[in-house]
C-alpha cells in the first residue's frame, strides 16, 4: 500500500512538473534566437551549423519543442515553429515575453533552489542591481501597456503639470507621457547606471524629459511635484524605511497631488500563488524586501498625510495593484 502511494505521488509530482518544461523550452528558444531561425522549416544540422551549436543538444531540443507542440517536423526533416502567437518574440524586439522567461530562469528558480541552502546556514544572498538590473527593468515594461492608461487617466484628471518617476528603469512611462502631453515637466531618478543611459537615450528627443542617475535616497529635488509615480520599487525598499520614505515624498508633493504606486500586493484579493511566489524570491535577498499588503500601505498612507483609494488590479492572476493616495 506504502509502494503504491509513493509511485502515485510521484507521478503527481511528475506531472506536476510539465509546466516547467514549457517554460524551459521556451526560454531556450529565447535566449538563443532559435525561435527566429526556425522561422522557416530548415533542417536542425543547418541551425546548428549557422549558429555555431552543439548539433546533439539542439537536436534533443527541437524534439522537446515537437513535443510541447512549440516546434513541428515535415517529411523533409524540417523544423518550423508552431503557434507563433505564443512563442517569445525575438530578442532583436525585447521587451518581449520572452524577457519574462529570462528573469524567471536567471534570477527567479535559482534563487528559490538555493532555499534549502540558505535556510540551514541562516543567511541571505546578496543582490547585483548592477549585473540584473537591466533584465529587471525589461520585465517590468511588460506591465507598462497595461498601467499606462491608468496613469494617463491620473495625470488628465488632476491637470499634471509636473511629474517625478522614482525607479524609472528604461524610461518607458516618461516617454509615452512626453508624446502625449508635449507641456508636461517630466523627471525620473533611476539608480542603476546603464539602465538610466538607457532611458537617457529613449527620451533624448524630448526636452521636457530629465533623466537623474542617483538614489532616491540622496535625492534633493529643488521643486515639488503634481505626480509622483513609484512603479514597481517598494521591494527595493525596507519596510521599516517605507514611513521615512513616503514621508519625503509628502514634502516634494505639491497640495492636493497624487502618488501612484504598481505593485504585487501580499494578502490580496487575487493571485496569491504568484505574489508569495515572488515574495519567496525577494525574501533570498538581504537588500530585497517583502511586497506590501493593502493595510500596510493604508497605514502608512495616513501617516504621511495621503489619503487611499481602493487598490485596482492590474493583473489579477499576479496580484498586481494600482493604488492611488491623494495628498491630504
Ligand atoms: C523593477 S524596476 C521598475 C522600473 C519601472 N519603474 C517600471 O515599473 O517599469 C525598479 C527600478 O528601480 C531602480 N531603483 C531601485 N532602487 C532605487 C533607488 N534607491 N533610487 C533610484 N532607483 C532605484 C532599479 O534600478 C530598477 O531599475
Amino acid at each position: 500500500m506504502k509502494d503504491l502511494n509513493n509511485m502515485w505521488k510521484a507521478r503527481t509530482w511528475m506531472k506536476t512538473n510539465v509546466p516547467f518544461l514549457y517554460s524551459w523550452h521556451a526560454y531556450v528558444g529565447y535566449e538563443l534566437d532559435l525561435f527566429e531561425a526556425f522561422k522557416k522549416p530548415v533542417r536542425a544540422e543547418d541551425v546548428a551549423d549557422a549558429y555555431d551549436l552543439e548539433e546533439e543538444l539542439l537536436n534533443q531540443w527541437v524534439e522537446v519543442g515537437v513535443a510541447l507542440k512549440h516546434l513541428k517536423k515535415d517529411s523533409k526533416n524540417r523544423v518550423k515553429i508552431a503557434k507563433a502567437w505564443k512563442l517569445p518574440g525575438s530578442k532583436k524586439d525585447s521587451p518581449s515575453s520572452g524577457d519574462l522567461l529570462k528573469e524567471m530562469m536567471e534570477l527567479h528558480i535559482p534563487s528559490l533552489l538555493h532555499y534549502p541552502e540558505l535556510m540551514k546556514e541562516k543567511k541571505r544572498q546578496h543582490f547585483d542591481n548592477e549585473k540584473h538590473g537591466s533584465t529587471v527593468a525589461k520585465t517590468s515594461t511588460l506591465l507598462e501597456m497595461l498601467a499606462f492608461r491608468l496613469i494617463n487617466q491620473n495625470v488628465k484628471k488632476h491637470q499634471t503639470a509636473s511629474i517625478l518617476d522614482i525607479g524609472c528603469g528604461e524610461g518607458g512611462y516618461l516617454l509615452k507621457l512626453a508624446k502625449k502631453h508635449p507641456d508636461l515637466q517630466l523627471t525620473g531618478i533611476e539608480i542603476n547606471k546603464e539602465v538610466a543611459e538607457s532611458a537617457k537615450k529613449a527620451t533624448a528627443n524630448y526636452d521636457q524629459v530629465d533623466i537623474v542617475q542617483g538614489d532616491i535616497h540622496e535625492y534633493e529635488p529643488d521643486q515639488a511635484f503634481d505626480y509622483i509615480m513609484v512603479n514597481n520599487l517598494l521591494h527595493y525598499i525596507h519596510p521599516e524605511e517605507r514611513k521615512e520614505f513616503f514621508s519625503k515624498l509628502n514634502e516634494i508633493t505639491e497640495e492636493k497631488g497624487v502618488i501612484t504606486i504598481i505593485s504585487p500586493l501580499q494578502k490580496a484579493k487575487y493571485g496569491k500563488q504568484f505574489s508569495s511566489a515572488f515574495n519567496s524570491f525577494f525574501m533570498t535577498f538581504d537588500n530585497l524586501y517583502p511586497i506590501p499588503s493593502e493595510e500596510e500601505l493604508k497605514n502608512i498612507a495616513e501617516e504621511c498625510g495621503f489619503e487611499q483609494q481602493n487598490p485596482f488590479p492590474i493583473i489579477r492572476e499576479g496580484g498586481w495593484f494600482f493604488v492611488k493616495w491623494v495628498k491630504k
